[in-house]
């Protein structure tokens, strides 16, 4: 039986737990509801297991400014920090909460988020961060800055030990995008989430620039112009069900692997009809991953930024895989700029999470042109190369159709390490596409020619013939096997069972230096 002294203690931390709880006060609260936005304290419950949350922290002082009177600090000082489980998998979470100072970080709050990120670098456990802040809080001064520092830290620190995962919710500045930037996946959410490294207001004090926070750097933004986001959802709601599918493709740590299910059979079994002969004729890249995934299920990542690359997970004989995919529905599946930094980044973030890479080829090569080498397609190109010569997770390469050029060396070909490369019947594997190679190679002979256009015409079907075909390479050891198109899940199957204790010894080194 508690004593008159432990019932009054018991009362206090109830008073003092719903003081915290009630955040900025109802006002804000109620400001934050009418915007669509869920509560920090919602957002949590939300997005883990049911009552699996333990919170910590909760009574951390706000620092008292210069600017506040005394006894205005708030409790927990605007971010709820705890465990839990999702999928019924430990992981930390924070939530930033925009009621208290719009979220901003203090040295209290930033103390807050270092204590729970060391906690899941330590427990080797995900970390979800819910970001729904103004950044640096200006009244704390330099001590702001040292806090997000300290964050940049830990993320450095914590980046390929155990994923790091970041949802926006909320207009979201300085500090509050730059440590999602350093995270491994970056949720969105529709009319809710704006980053930006400072809101509409400074840019129009400083450049006199006048646009909206939505037009700045809203969700679509993100998702499909700076390529800063990875996921977008409609809802709040949907963004934490995507976080949780997400988790379920991907280890707790870099020593696990993920989780593996019993295998089933794709949904879908068309996969021959899939693909046009006719090299230039566009198709849609996802129906050929549906008719190799378990249940024909993929999880697109990036989905609308860089469409002419498709990367995501699936599983393959229950286990989960990374599919990286040229489009051909997309420029044709060209590697430029954006895609192949989409590409590199994928590619990393399997090899460090021990998930194995199966890649699809068909692209007629790296995108040509003023603007993709002055906006330094070399640089960016050179990324794909790095991603996939330093990975030592098991590397399967199927080649659909064309595969020219630097993009057949680039697409994980045996070259930079695959473990199998297959090629089907329709494969063109060539320095170049028949029209472009014969221009140079035959061009006096052309040029001369009584009938330039029928020479050129006959000319290139001749090189078709000797050249794009998967024979040559066959014949050369550079790919391991001509294949059906039917035969193509058999075959990754065989070499994901084949290649279960795959081990690579690397030379050492303190670390690469690509890619940036
Ligand atoms: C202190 C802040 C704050 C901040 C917002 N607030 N940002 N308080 N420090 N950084 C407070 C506001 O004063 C306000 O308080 C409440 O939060 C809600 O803000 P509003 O402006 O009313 O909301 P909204 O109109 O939705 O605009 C949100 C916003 C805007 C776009 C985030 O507040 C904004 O532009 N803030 C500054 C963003 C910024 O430039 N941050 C960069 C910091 S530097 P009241 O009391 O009125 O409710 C940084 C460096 C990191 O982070 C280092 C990077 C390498």
């Amino acid at each position: 039986m508690l004593s008159d002294m432990g019932v009054s203690k018991s009362r206090q931390l109830q008073k003092l737990r719903e003081q915290v709880k009630n955040g900025g006060g109802e006002q804000a609260l109620e400001k934050q509801m009418a915007l669509g936005k869920l509560s920090a304290r919602q957002r949590i419950v939300d997005l883990l297991d049911n009552d699996s949350f333990q919170e910590y922290d909760m009574f951390i002082q706000q620092v008292n400014n210069a600017f506040q009177s005394d006894g205005d600090a708030v409790l927990g000082d605007g971010v709820i920090t705890g465990t839990g489980t999702i999928n019924g998998m430990p992981v930390c979470v924070y939530a930033q909460d925009f009621t208290v100072a719009g979220g901003s970080l203090g040295s209290m709050h930033a103390k807050k988020i270092a204590k729970i990120m060391d906690r899941a670098l330590k427990m080797r456990v995900p970390l979800i961060g819910i970001n729904d802040s103004g950044g640096a809080r200006i009244q704390e001064g330099i001590n702001s800055l040292a806090g997000y520092g300290g964050i940049f830290y830990r993320n450095t620190m914590a980046s390929g030990v155990i994923p790091q995962i970041s949802v926006v919710l909320g207009p979201c500045a300085g500090g509050a995008v730059y440590s999602p930037a350093l995270t491994d996946f970056v949720f969105v959410v529709d009319k809710i989430s704006k980053m930006f490294i400072t809101g509409p207001e400074v840019i129009k004090t400083v450049l006199g620039e006048q646009i909206s926070a939505e037009d700045l750097g809203g969700a679509k933004v993100q998702c499909e112009v700076s390529g800063n986001a990875h996921f977008f959802a409609k809802s709040e709601h949907e963004c934490f069900e995507s976080v949780k599918k997400l988790l379920q493709y991907i280890p707790q740590n870099n020593s696990l692997k993920a989780e593996t299910l019993p295998s089933c059979p794709p949904k879908f079994t068309n996969i021959d009809s899939i693909v046009p002969s006719d090299a230039r004729e566009p198709y849609d890249v996802r129906k050929v991953i549906a008719c190799i995934t378990d249940g024909s299920d993929f999880f697109e990542v990036k989905a609308n930024f860089a469409a002419n690359a498709v990367v995501g997970f699936g599983r393959v004989d229950g286990q989960s895989v990374g599919f990286v995919a040229n489009q051909p529905d997309v420029m044709a599946g060209v590697l430029d700029v954006d895609s192949s930094d989409k590409v590199a980044e994928f590619v990393r973030f399997c090899d460090a999470f021990n998930i194995p890479i199966v890649t699809l080829v068909d692209l007629p090569g790296y995108l040509p042109g003023v603007d993709q080498e002055h906006a330094g397609v070399i640089r960016h190109g050179a990324k794909v190369l790095y991603a996939y010569s330093e990975a030592t997770v098991a590397k399967i390469t199927v080649i659909l159709r064309k595969a020219y050029g630097g993009g057949y060396i680039a697409m994980n070909s045996l070259h930079l390490g695959a473990d199998s490369v297959f090629a089907w019947p329709g494969a063109e594997i060539a320095v170049m596409g028949p029209e472009s190679a014969v221009n140079i190679i035959f061009r006096k002979e052309i040029m001369a020619s009584e009938n330039p256009d029928e020479t050129r015409r006959q000319k290139a079907r001749e090189y078709k013939e000797k050249f794009a075909n998967p024979y040559v390479a066959a014949g050369m050891g550079h790919i391991d096997a001509v294949i059906e198109p039917q035969e193509t899940r058999t075959m990754i199957v065989h070499t994901l069972r084949m290649s279960k204790d795959k081990h690579i010894d690397r030379p050492y080194k303190k670390h690469g230096l690509f890619p940036v």
